[in-house]
């Protein structure tokens, strides 16, 4: 029987008593997804997984998606990518300074993570905490006004943080290869978007790859995708998520922003993380191409 706690008051839950390197009955994972959806953001704390594992648990919840970035896929498992910023012989081991800024996992793509589970190997000493913004409840508090006019409106999103093109910055997204980019197109998705699961509504990557709106001047998009992203990661719509070794986190892309922290480079941080995509198509990713404005 899993036993949960809530992280902070609003979202974010913490589960005890369960092994995941262990095969989990239907019974056992229904409550872990239940909690999952419940939670937005799902803790289980000291685990001890191998990278067989850790790929069947996130198997769980969906098909894995392996990330464009391919450098650093697990040398045992490609669904599996490498963060860290320990180097071996000079080289880096894994990816680093990932996602500095707050977004949501594979919203450039058509369809989206459903969740991004991390297995957390070595903790810094001083940080490294991954920011959750609830963007149900962000939502929810817009004024009726505003909802209202952003329930026809469709971002245009691609692979990058909008407030952070400088491929040097730490703050910017990971640099892609030429190869890796031309694989990126330009995708749509609905700013008032139902979750795909409960149908409940969130904002959808207001922050991050939203670059601009489909039938809107640049500029007034841009103002108003910033206004919703200053409203949308106010504090009070938070959580900063604390590491302990052998911790797993699962969260739901769907109705969260989340952001790395940057830490000293010199301070050993490894995780692996694995991301795992929609299983069905969303509705506005199927009308997408044939979007009309003034026709939604
Ligand atoms: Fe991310």
């Amino acid at each position: 029987m899993l036993q949960l706690k809530p992280l902070c008051p609003g979202f974010g839950l913490e589960a005890a008593g369960v092994d995941i390197s262990q095969p989990l009955t239907d019974a056992a994972f229904a409550e872990i997804e239940r909690a999952f959806y419940a939670g937005q953001v799902l803790v289980l704390r000291g685990q001890s997984l191998t990278p067989g594992e850790f790929v069947a648990f996130a198997r769980r919840f969906g098909p894995p998606e392996p990330h464009v970035i391919d450098q650093f896929h697990h040398p045992d498992d490609p669904n599996i990518l490498i963060l860290s910023n320990v180097k071996k012989d000079g080289k880096p081991t894994g990816l680093q300074d990932a996602g500095s800024y707050f977004h949501t996992d594979y919203s450039y793509l058509q369809v989206p993570a459903r969740a991004t589970t991390l297995y957390s190997l070595v903790v810094p000493k001083v940080g490294g905490d991954t920011l959750f913004a609830n963007q149900q409840a962000a939502y929810d508090d817009l004024p009726e006004a505003m909802k209202k006019r952003i329930e026809p409106l469709v971002a245009v999103h691609h692979y990058g943080n909008r407030n952070d093109t400088d491929e040097q910055s730490r703050t910017a997204a990971s640099p892609l290869t030429a190869e890796q980019k031309a694989k990126m197109p330009l995708i749509t998705h609905r700013i008032a978007r139902p979750h795909p699961v409960t149908g409940r509504k969130s904002l959808y990557a207001v922050s991050g790859s939203s670059f601009g709106i489909v039938g809107m001047p640049d500029d007034e998009a841009r103002a108003l995708l910033d206004e919703l992203a200053r409203h949308s990661t106010q504090p009070k719509y938070r959580y900063s998520l604390r590491y302990g070794v052998g911790d797993v986190v699962v969260w739901d892309n769907a109705s969260l922003l989340h952001s790395a922290t940057l830490i000293d480079p010199s301070d050993a941080r490894t995780l692996w993380r694995i991301t795992i995509k929609e299983p069905t198509l969303a509705a506005e990713a199927i009308l997408a191409p044939t979007f009309v404005p003034g026709t939604m």
